[in-house]
């Protein structure tokens, strides 16, 4: 592959919300390398996909300690792209996340919310990465038995020892949250930015968390807003090969194509078409029309893919007969 000069126009078409009540803005699309980033993957095709999305004004790409497979490999492969085509200043352009919270290492020291887990993972990924600190960390997931105080006390370390600059929450209810943010507000290490699954099929959000992230000024960006692909073109006519759907790995399984799910699927798509956009599109748009939303963490097998779900950017107003429509279809 060439050298990369990232595009002069860059920051000209993206839209940046910011996130909560702090200081950061990120781009209204933001990169996810969960899938497509891995050992098991083509280098090549996760650069390309890096890089067009920098062109393009994404300046947010979010990573964890366990994305691959195998587990650790996206981390290794996104230093890599770094290193090769991010050179110079650029690395101050970027917002680059991580997480500790699910399995990463045997016996019981590689796993939940310990302070010695989160702390050493974070370590590890630094050195994945060959970075020096991340912008973001997240706690990846609420531990039951690790005290609250412990979780967050490790994240409070990690920003005083400059390993990060901001942290954040993924998958905590928003009770969670809320005993969260207070134990963070009172180390003076308050929360950027809470990472929840939400989409128009995973609404659960909606009953509470968006709230109490509103009333304490933290951002939330919503993970897999296309439902790992559902909410696409990609399933209208079966399962095609290499779909996330057709793989051994990950947790899309070609059963939970239902032939419900696919009759609600093709009633959003002729909204969408009706709207002028692709579904995806719409379903990036249909979270983003509500402003607690800073950002969409999408993913995407392929330039074509992330190019795609720029457009919802085109059109995110919805008008009171679509918005009501779409509520029928979803219930
Ligand atoms: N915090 C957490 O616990 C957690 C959990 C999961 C994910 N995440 C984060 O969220 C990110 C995104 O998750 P996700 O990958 O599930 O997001 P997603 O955007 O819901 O799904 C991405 C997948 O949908 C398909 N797709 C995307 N754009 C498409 C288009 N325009 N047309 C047709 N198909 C399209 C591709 O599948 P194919 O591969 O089939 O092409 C792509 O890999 C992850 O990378 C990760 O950073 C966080």
């Amino acid at each position: 592959m060439s050298a990369y000069v990232p595009a002069s126009d860059r920051y000209d078409t993206m839209i940046y919300n910011r996130c909560g009540k702090s200081g950061i803005r990120l781009p209204a699309i933001s990169l996810g390398l969960w899938h497509n980033f891995g050992s098991i993957d083509n280098f090549e095709n996760g650069r390309a996909i890096v890089r067009r999305a920098f062109d393009k004004g994404i300046t947010h790409f979010d990573l964890a300690n366990n994305y691959g497979p195998v587990p650790g490999s996206a981390e290794e492969n996104f230093g890599a792209i770094l290193r090769k085509d991010f050179t110079g200043n650029l690395r101050d352009e970027l917002i680059i996340s991580t997480k500790a919270g699910y399995h990463m290492w045997p016996g019981p020291y590689g796993d939940w919310g310990s302070r010695k887990y989160v702390l050493s993972s974070l370590d590890q990924s630094l050195r994945r990465m060959k970075l020096d600190y991340v912008d973001i960390f997240y706690s990846h997931r609420p531990d039951p038995e690790t005290p609250i105080e412990e979780t967050m006390g490790a994240l409070d370390t990690a920003v005083r020892q400059g390993k990060a600059l901001y942290v954040g929450l993924s998958n905590y209810t928003a009770e969670q949250t809320k005993a969260a943010l207070a134990v963070l507000k009172s180390l003076g290490t308050p929360c950027l930015i809470h990472q929840p699954k939400y989409s128009m099929f995973e609404r659960w959000v909606e009953g509470g968390l968006l709230d109490v992230l509103e009333a304490n000024g933290v951002g939330c960006i919503p993970f897999s807003p296309l439902a790992q692909g559902l909410l696409t073109d990609r399933y209208l006519k079966g399962i095609p090969e290499g779909s996330r759907a057709s793989k051994p790995s990950g947790f899309l399984k070609a059963d939970h194509i239902t032939d419900e799910k696919l009759d609600k699927i093709q009633r959003l798509n002729a909204i969408a078409l009706q709207r002028g956009q692709t579904l995806a599109q719409m379903a990036l748009a249909w979270l983003l029309k509500d402003k607690r939303v800073t950002t969409v963490l999408i993913g995407a097998s392929s330039v074509e893919q992330l190019d795609n779900n720029l457009g919802a950017l085109h059109k995110v107003q919805f008008d009171a007969a679509e918005l009501k429509e779409i509520e029928s279809i979803l219930q």
